[in-house]
């Protein structure tokens, strides 16, 4: 009879759970077998393990063989258990000579049949928990270390093959590496807002939002450039700071979206699901309980193009993270917490053809679908949506002339600028954008003059603004005097302010 116990991590939702890798050899009919709630990929282990360790020259003990994942409890998912595996199973039956596995030690990575180790998701969040747990190594793939890297105060062992593993183990020896992460700043998109002709005013409401964090949605006729303006949007965007890049970079490891070559997300993401994409593939779930759209767009912008096409109850899903910067999906062994700190931008036609108010062309929808498209967007969610606008067709002799490059570096550098006094002003309060500011910081952070005070009081009584309307009009005008670095809020920033809410061309 023989035991063998040694150190790798679980994944749950974003988070990297620790797990022991246990293994029991005895006699008894020749078998293998996986428990403790493995999962398809990691029932496949068996058969990874077992090639890559005939491969590697090393024999396989006709016996019994358990392994056991614990906690037992948890799902398992994930073909990161290989190496971890592995290596039980040699130090168990005497593979591997004269070494003891070290305690302190974390075990990650993918066999491929031939030895060779591969990359895995999530290695980030299990570098952070080994360090949170003390131990001493890190054993991981190669392909791996950069991400890994990010992460202080951890030993890592990189490696390429299961052979190389055991030869280091032998001599009781881990050579330890480290990758240097070079973060660029740089803006890497192929748009510019000097390549967008017109449209000024639509610019002004981006750079506002974008400074303050605030929700969007533009309206107008189809190819007057309201998809072109959203995806501009990184370009003016600060990037990310610190904290934001490990909290953005851990939620691409998990989901395996790390673009390769890149180590480190250094800018805001930028997702733009397509209307057809399900409940699940947006606010996450499912039966691997992964992070949806709305995660990925966390510190960055989830752009909802011809918004109205959506599933109704999909865009109802997004009402939680609008308000507490949090996505709750559930699963079958309870529920998981993901962040959702996203700027919505939205666009939509104003019917189903897109013409419905258009001086050139007759719209050709008949009423009830002009009913049916607009009444997608319920109430609640269009309310949460901080400003409208609308994106008019615009002057074609605007295209006359040469493009002015490098618009949207210096429109970058308001923004930037704007968002630092806020950081600043918020230093002391859970909060970063105005976008942010919870109820109770409202007024005594965006305070307006008396007189103007009772203009906003007046205007909700006479027109349809609502209460959560009147906070969000404070919020933009704060912004607008940011982006003036006016420290008071004046009657002309209040007074844009309420053109981006009270939008009755909108019509919705
Ligand atoms: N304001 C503009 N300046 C320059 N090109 C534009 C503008 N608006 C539209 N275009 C051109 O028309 C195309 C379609 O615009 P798009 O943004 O898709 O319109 P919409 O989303 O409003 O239907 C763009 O890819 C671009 O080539
Ligand atoms: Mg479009």
């Amino acid at each position: 009879m023989k035991y063998g116990k040694v150190l790798c991590a679980s994944l749950n939702g974003i988070d990297a759970i620790l797990t022991e890798v246990e293994v029991d050899i005895s006699g008894g009919l020749p078998g293998f077998a996986v428990v403790g709630m493995a999962g398809k990929s990691v029932g496949e282990a068996k058969d990874r393990v077992r090639g890559a360790l005939k491969h590697s020259g090393f024999k396989i003990p006709a016996e019994r063989i358990t392994i056991n994942l614990a906690p037992a409890d948890l799902k398992k998912e994930g073909t990161h258990y290989d190496l971890a595996i592995a290596i039980c199973i040699l130090s168990a039956c005497g593979g591997i000579e004269n070494a003891i596995i070290p305690q302190d030690v974390m075990f990650i990575g993918e066999l491929s049949l031939n030895g060779k180790v591969r990359g895995v998701k999530g290695v980030l969040v299990m570098a952070e928990l080994a360090q949170n747990m003390k131990m001493k190594y890190l054993v991981l793939p190669k392909q791996n270390l950069r991400e890994a890297s990010l992460i202080q105060g951890i030993n890592l062992v990189p490696i390429e093959y299961l052979k190389e593993l055991v030869l280091m183990l032998e001599a009781g020896k881990l050579l330890t590496q480290k990758a240097s992460i070079k973060i660029t700043h740089k803006i890497d998109s192929e748009y510019d807002f000097s390549l967008i002709r017109g449209q000024e005013s639509a610019k002004r409401a981006l750079t506002i939002a974008s400074a303050g964090g605030h929700n969007l949605l533009m309206s107008g006729p189809p190819g007057t450039g309201k998809t072109l303006l959203a995806r501009t949007i990184p370009t003016i965007l600060p990037t990310l700071s610190k904290e934001e890049m490990l909290e953005v970079t851990k939620i691409y490891s998990v989901t395996g979206k790390l673009p390769k070559n890149q180590a480190v997300i250094t800018q805001s993401p930028f997702r733009s699901p397509h209307h057809t994409a399900s409940h699940v593939a947006l606010v996450g779930g499912g039966s691997s309980a992964s992070p949806g759209e709305v995660t990925l767009a966390h510190r960055g912008v989830l752009f909802l193009d011809e918004i109205p096409e959506f599933h109704r109850q999909t865009l109802e899903a997004l009402r939680q993270p609008l308000e507490d910067g949090v996505i709750t999906v559930s699963r079958a062994s309870g529920t998981l917490t993901f962040p959702a700190k996203f700027m919505l931008i939205a666009s939509s036609n104003p019917c189903p053809c897109g013409y419905l108010g258009d001086p050139k062309k007759e719209c050709s929808c008949t009423p009830m679908q002009i009913i049916h498209y607009q009444k997608k967007l319920s109430g609640p969610l269009l309310d949460r949506i901080d400003m409208k606008i609308v994106v008019e067709r615009f002057d074609t002799k605007k295209f006359a002339g040469k493009v002015a490059e490098g618009e949207s570096d210096e429109i970058r550098a308001k923004v930037t600028k704007a968002r630092n006094i806020q950081r600043k002003r918020y230093a002391k309060i859970k909060a970063m954008t105005n976008a942010d500011l919870k109820i109770k910081n409202i007024e005594g952070y965006c305070q307006i003059p008396e007189t103007e005070k009772m203009y906003l009081i007046r205007s909700m009584e006479n027109s349809n603004l609502s209460a959560r309307g009147y906070h969000k009009i404070l919020k933009i005008a704060r912004t607008i005097a940011d982006l003036d670095q006016s420290e008071k809020i004046k009657q002309k920033h209040l007074f844009e302010a309420l053109s981006y809410y009270d939008n009755q061309a909108l019509n919705m």
